[in-house]
């Protein structure tokens, strides 16, 4: 079989992983796999890349995408769906696996239902995946946040400050849960929770006489008491980043402890380097999965985490409704806020 791959929306550690471990079992089946660059745009505009043993290798500990990445939505352009078809037939690939998040799986979805024989692989930093116990890319991106934290608890305590940490993690408010609690923040602000700036200042001035320093996590996507409009993505999503809600936040607690406040935003720094242990793990099971998934027809589908089986489900059920943090997880969290 002629196997296409491509990776889509925001990059993450496990990607380089993923895709070898598509190439890696290909190998097996005697199939050859080719990539399309750019995540969708590759294939509206036929940019392809060999895909080989030798190009895959040595990918294992490199972070990003080496079939680099972008935010194309094809149900957005014109005659993007049949400029795919076209493409799909013109470089004869009997089967496709594309690799992303809640976009690139909704708009495999919406090809499956074309026709088109597509296989998926969950990834995203926020794992806010439907479907997937974890999404390969958090765990990594969490453990540099924790790093991070780690760092700004030096400078809080020399400084005796506040210092607000903002991360990313988009609507759902996993990777600052993750942070707040394996770093040992004093206060986590997620989007899943109500905010209640009285409590937390009131909170933080607790732990600060009592130590001198406090650390607080913010999730980039909180519920703002604000009107916001931004600028938006071929998705519809609003670039968080730019609200800066960790020098808002930071701001507020100032103005209601008269403690000296700062605060960071990580960022993009989360996204990148080598993937953890437990990324790559997951990334090539899954990669190789997908694979597995070719060969028995199992289309319009995803490999996924369960426990610690790899399973198969419908795009359908993991795409358009978001994993979001749930209230029990916000109740665990509450413990470590004292
Ligand atoms: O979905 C992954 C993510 O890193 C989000 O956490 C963040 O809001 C978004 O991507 C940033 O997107 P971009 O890289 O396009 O600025």
């Amino acid at each position: 079989m002629k196997v296409g791959v491509l990776t889509g929306g925001g990059d993450c550690p496990g990607l380089n992983p993923a895709i070898r471990g598509i190439v890696f079992r290909a190998i097996d089946y005697g199939d050859e796999v080719i990539g399309f660059e750019e995540g969708w745009n590759g294939l509206l505009e036929g940019k392809t890349m060999k895909l080989s043993l030798n190009d895959v290798d040595q990918i294992i500990g490199q972070g990003g995408t080496i079939l680099f990445t972008s935010r194309t939505n094809p149900f957005k352009v014109e005659r993007g769906p049949e400029r795919i078809l076209e493409n799909l037939h013109k470089f004869s690939i009997d089967a496709l696996v594309a690799i992303g998040g809640d976009d690139t799986l909704g708009v495999a979805l919406r090809l499956s239902k074309l026709g088109v024989h597509v296989v998926g692989v969950p990834k995203t930093m926020d794992n806010d995946l439907s479907g997937s116990d974890f999404t390969f890319g958090f765990d990594t991106s969490v453990e540099v946040a924790v790093d991070a934290l780690t760092r700004l608890r030096d400078t809080a305590k020399s400084h005796k400050r506040i210092i607000v940490l903002e991360v990313m993690g988009r609507e759902a408010g996993w990777v600052a849960l993750y942070t707040g609690i394996a770093g040992g923040a004093d206060w986590i602000l997620v989007p899943e929770d109500n905010i209640d700036f009285d409590a937390m200042c009131k909170h933080l001035k607790k732990d600060f006489e009592r130590k001198e320093y406090a650390l607080v996590v913010v999730s980039e996507g909180i519920n703002l008491p604000v009107e916001e409009q931004g600028e938006v993505d071929q998705f519809g999503h609003t670039l968080l980043r730019k609200r800066g809600v960790g020098d808002l936040i930071a701001d507020i607690i100032a103005e209601k402890t008269g403690i000296s406040t700062r605060s960071a935003a990580i960022g993009h720094i989360q996204r990148g380097g080598p993937p953890s242990v437990f990324d790559r793990m997951l990334a090539t099971r899954l990669g190789a999965k997908a694979i597995d998934m070719i060969h028995e027809e199992e289309f319009g589908k995803m490999s996924a985490l369960k426990g610690n089986e790899i399973i198969t489900i419908p795009l359908e059920e993991a795409t358009g409704q978001i994993k979001y943090v749930s209230k029990e997880w916000i109740e665990f969290m509450r413990i470590f806020l004292k």
